[in-house]
């Protein structure tokens, strides 16, 4: 299966939001990925469930909505209203993480939990089964252009077999510093999914930028990369 680019609005111009969208759609997105930051959970502050439905109108894309947010519950038919099709909440955040993964799929989203880089994937072993998708965080969440933690890589081949040996069809989203350089690596692990900001729209033309790492994640794919 080719995995699929899902570009991170938090590098895109804001001036120009639903035109970076509309390229990154253009250049072969597969998601378009909403980083929801609340200054608490992380040392940033972003954009909430107006942007998300702002995002929604501009693409026929799936709004992936990544809640870096303490108390996510509070916002899950906010952004469930906005059009999200996937949010993930952080399992440092989520006291209930069964109740809310649920309360993610009764709004009509896709659930995904969230890890950041310390957190080991032993806090899966009990939601594995119920979440659609696991994002492993490569790296320390918060902003955008960061470098990619290596070790990460090994996290993300571990959870693969973690899946594949429970029979379950949970799918890897891999988040952060992820570029052309790395990318190879990642799906090579196991990503599904693969979160993109600075790489698609910190420089040059998104719409080529997303292009050319959609291209190379259909060359792997033709290749047999992955697992
Ligand atoms: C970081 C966010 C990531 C980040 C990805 O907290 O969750 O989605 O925006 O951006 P890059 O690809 O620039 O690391
Ligand atoms: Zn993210």
């Amino acid at each position: 299966m080719t995995a699929l680019l899902a570009p991170s609005i938090l590098s895109a111009d804001f001036g120009r939001l639903a035109e970076e969208v509309r390229e990154a759609e253009a250049g072969g997105a597969g998601a378009i990925h909403v980083d929801v930051m609340d200054g608490h959970f992380v040392p940033n502050l972003t954009v909430g469930p107006a942007v998300a439905s702002a995002v929604h109108r501009a693409t026929k894309l799936p709004v992936d909505c990544h809640l870096m947010i303490e108390e996510p519950d509070r916002y899950l038919e906010a952004f469930a209203r906005a059009g999200s099709a996937m949010i993930s909440v952080h399992v440092e955040t989520a006291r209930h993480l069964h109740r809310t993964v649920q309360a993610i799929r009764d709004l009509g989203a896709r659930p995904g939990v969230a890890l950041n880089p310390a957190t080991p994937l032993s806090s899966l072993d009990e939601i594995l089964p119920f979440a659609d998708f696991v994002l492993i965080m490569t790296v320390n969440p918060g902003f955008g252009g960061q470098a990619f933690i290596p070790a990460a890589l090994r996290k993300i081949r571990d959870l693969k077999e973690r899946i594949r040996a429970a029979g379950l069809t949970t799918l890897i989203e891999v988040d952060g510093g992820v570029t052309l350089l790395n990318l190879d690596d990642v799906v090579e692990a196991g990503a599904d999914l693969i979160v993109a900001g600075n790489a698609v729209f910190a420089g040059g033309s998104t719409r080529e930028n997303t292009h050319n790492m959609a291209a190379r994640l259909a060359a792997l794919a033709q290749h047999g990369a992955g697992r």
